[in-house]
């Protein structure tokens, strides 16, 4: 292979080895820790999840009580982020979500000289954390006062209760905590990558964070759910699907939730979430929305099935968070407070055995050398 071979988006190249998540795109499967992703939605919660993933052992009950308390501690925010928030309550909700976490990270004396165990340490209050930025940035938007966590409640309880001021049903906790455990890890993708690179440098984990949301944001990675939705609902009823999904297609424009890098087949998050959306949406009446959703998939499938394109996590996420009283504009900010752990597992596992990144690009510009022009000779 050439010196200067150019692997475009870093495709096929390996970075790292993880024990943390494994994405097998040829069988469908999505495994954390060693745990297929079904069996955890089944059995498990978002905390015990983000323990998992993190320390490499689902927690005893004693160990998981500890780590509930510092979560519920660290959802408790501060009071100049809460002034932040509360400030720029107009603003995009995932671009505020990244100045919140830098904020955070500006005002913590131990981001300074940083050790490992206090980036372990700042690492899980941000599990509890990023939830409550979310949840707070939604209660700023709507125009509501900020609210305090309950300690009764689970994470994904107090995501709804601190957005809304009420107490969720059983039903909402759950599926939030479900939105939650599917969304908290998922291989070298963008945003992770670019935690790692951060880390890499020593820097500190709110930096990685940082660096992570502003990579999410894009509609390429996670702001592909809010997309969905919205084409779902410009689409309106399945009748017009052929008409607007084939005209799409014809002008080479890519339909959001649908694809993805390494899955080759249907993406295992989709087809749990396409359930919950199922579900969701014949309860709040909205079932024309999900029956052109399937209608989609349907016709995507006959037209791009043959090349590996199948809905990926983010074509069905949104009908779901929409169920749960989530504008769309929140949505990568949700994708966000879960990936969470899943950026804090793969840092902390990164920089234990550290190497900074520093690729190179193989230049095709000019090589001179040219002579320097003056300013008033060039044209
Ligand atoms: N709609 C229509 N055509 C598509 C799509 C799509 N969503 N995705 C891929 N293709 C076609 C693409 O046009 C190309 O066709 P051709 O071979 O004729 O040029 C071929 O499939 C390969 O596409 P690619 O963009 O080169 O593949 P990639 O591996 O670089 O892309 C992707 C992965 C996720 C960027 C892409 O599928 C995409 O843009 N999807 C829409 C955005 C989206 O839903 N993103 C969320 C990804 S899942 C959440 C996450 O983990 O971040």
């Amino acid at each position: 292979m050439d010196a200067n071979t150019v692997f475009k988006g870093l495709e096929g190249v390996i970075v790292s080895e993880t024990k943390v998540g494994f994405v097998d795109g040829e069988a469908g499967r999505l495994v954390y820790r060693g745990f297929n992703i079904e069996e955890l939605v089944q059995h498990s919660s978002y905390e015990e999840v983000s323990f998992l993933l993190i320390n490499g052992h689902l927690p005893t009950a004693s160990e998981l009580k500890s780590y509930r308390d510092v979560i519920m501690k660290s959802s408790s925010l501060p009071s100049e982020v809460i002034d932040l928030i509360w400030a720029h309550s107009n603003k995009y909700p995932t671009s505020l979500l990244r100045t919140a976490v830098s904020l955070l990270g500006a005002n913590d004396t131990r981001a300074d000289h940083i050790t490992d165990s206090d980036q372990k340490e700042i690492g899980v209050e941000l599990v509890g954390k990023v939830p409550a930025l979310v949840s707070s940035i939604r209660r700023a938007a709507e125009g509501g006062k900020y609210v305090k966590p309950s300690p009764d409640l689970s994470l994904a309880g107090n995501m709804l209760y601190q957005s809304t001021g009420k107490k969720p049903d059983k039903s909402s906790e759950r599926i939030m905590d479900v939105c939650l455990m599917l969304h908290a890890d998922h291989g070298s993708n963008a945003s992770t990558f670019s935690s790692l690179v951060t880390i890499s440098s020593l820097s500190d984990i709110y930096s990685a964070l940082t660096s992570a949301i502003g990579t999410l944001k894009g509609p390429l990675h996670g702001g592909a759910n809010e997309m969905a939705l919205k084409l779902i609902m410009e689409v309106g009823k399945p009748e017009n699907v052929e008409e607007v999904i084939g005209g799409k297609l014809e002008k080479k424009e890519k339909i959001m939730g649908f694809g993805h890098r390494v899955y080759k087949v249907y993406d295992p998050r989709a087809r749990i979430l396409k359930g919950f959306a199922r579900e969701v949406t014949a309860r709040n009446g909205k079932g024309q929305l999900f029956d052109t959703a399937q209608k989609i998939e349907d016709v995507m499938i006959s037209k791009l099935g043959t090349k590996g394109i199948f809905p990926n996590v983010d074509f069905y996420s949104g009908m779901v968070y929409d169920s749960l009283g989530f504008h769309p504009d929140m949505f990568t900010s949700l994708f966000a407070a879960s990936r969470t752990s899943g950026w804090v597992a793969r840092s902390l596992e990164y920089v234990s055995d550290n190497k900074l990144f520093r690729p190179r690009s193989s230049y095709v510009g000019e090589r001179g050398p040219l002579a320097y022009i003056p300013i008033e000779k060039r044209n």
